[in-house]
């Protein structure tokens, strides 16, 4: 059965890595049907609002979003288009893969495989958790941390894991110092883990991990965390791996997904032609997998690794002279 995707083109260079991304898709002859929604500073223009409601009619109805990057006014009093997103379709699950390429300035261009499992709904990132005293002299966070988001979250990654054959999940936390919203996460991680006797689980407090991260990054596998913990730790991967032009992530809840680039709409290099497209790629390829295609998913991964190998028309960032177009023509090339 044909699958319809929600297509988001977005702001910037949006426009530009998702033609390139549906260009593979397309060469790659799926059973995809793409619908066209708006969202950002091109929705605000062509509807008078950033998150039109047939964009979210778009995604309820399809399940699955393939979002470029959004650019959210700043200082005009609109909250994070993306941060809405999360919040009307619950997209607890933010998954973020860090692989090494080869070809790109990576510290580690081998050997690093980690998948971040961040929960995306709790935690200190709650907006009504947040509040500045009236004389502005003091400022509070309210972090809110429950059984049921950590038991969700942590459930994901133990599956996902089965599900993949990775063979270990590192539980992230703060809970020696944190004792209640981080105490409350291990003591849940703990409780789902051991209903996984088939995949090793260790606990990690979220200082050490960082400092492990970067000296012996190959000892991890799938990491789970709440988060603001989660929000770092995948970042810090995305840089041990060539940074943000190879970073995809998806945001996964049990009624829809989005799957994007990590990085943001790059005003300053928008309508030269010269974006890497690779994140949003390896975006689409997470998307192929969640949709049960897992060959076709490593079939792309596959074409994207050749290319970078063969240092074939690769962008500017990544040392060459190619354009986001040529870029996608040699990875189609290699599917
Ligand atoms: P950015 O990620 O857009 O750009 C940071 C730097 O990385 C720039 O020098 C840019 O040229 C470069 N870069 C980013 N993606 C690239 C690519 N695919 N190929 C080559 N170079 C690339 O971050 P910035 O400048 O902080 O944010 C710009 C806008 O993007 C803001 O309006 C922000 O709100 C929005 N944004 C949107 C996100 C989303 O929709 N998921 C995520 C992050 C930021």
């Amino acid at each position: 059965m044909t699958q319809t995707i929600t297509v988001i083109r977005g702001d910037g260079i949006g426009p530009e890595i998702m033609a390139a991304t549906l260009h593979v898709l397309d060469a790659m002859k799926l059973d995809l049907a793409y619908e066209e929604a708006d969202a950002g500073m091109v929705a605000l223009e062509k509807h008078g609002d950033l998150l039109p409601q047939a964009t979210l009619d778009s995604i309820k109805r399809n399940k699955i979003a393939l979002k470029a990057p959004l650019t959210t006014p700043v200082g005009e009093g609109f909250t994070s288009i993306n941060v809405t997103l999360r919040r009307i379709f619950d997209l607890y699950a933010n998954v973020r893969p860090a692989h090494s390429f080869p070809n790109t300035k990576s510290r580690f261009p081998s050997g690093i495989d980690i998948i971040t499992v961040r929960e995306n709904t709790e935690g200190a990132y709650m907006s009504d958790g947040q509040a500045v005293s009236e004389d502005g002299e003091t400022a509070t966070l309210v972090q809110k941390v429950t059984h049921k988001g950590s038991e969700r979250i942590v459930r994901y990654a133990f599956e996902m894991a089965r599900k993949i054959g990775r063979k270990k999940v590192t539980v992230v936390h703060k809970a020696n110092i944190m004792k209640s919203t981080s105490g409350l996460f291990l003591k849940t991680a703990r409780q789902v883990a051991a209903q996984y006797p088939d995949i090793e689980c260790n606990e990690m407090i979220v200082d050490n991990t960082c400092m492990q991260l970067v000296m012996k990054p190959e000892q991890f596998d799938v990491i789970v965390t709440t988060n603001l913990f989660g929000d770092i730790i995948s970042d810090l991967c995305a840089g041990l791996v060539g940074g943000l032009g190879l970073a995809p992530g998806a945001n996964i809840g049990e009624h829809g997904a989005i799957f994007e680039a990590v990085h943001g709409s790059a005003p300053d290099i928008a309508g030269k032609g010269i974006a890497n497209p690779c994140a949003l790629l390896l975006a689409a390829g997470q998307m192929l997998d969640h949709l049960g295609m897992p060959d076709q998913a490593a079939r792309l991964r596959n074409a994207i690794i050749a290319t970078l190998e063969a240092k074939d028309d690769l962008t500017p960032d990544l040392g060459g002279s190619g354009t986001t177009t040529s870029f996608a023509e040699a990875i189609t090339r290699r599917l």
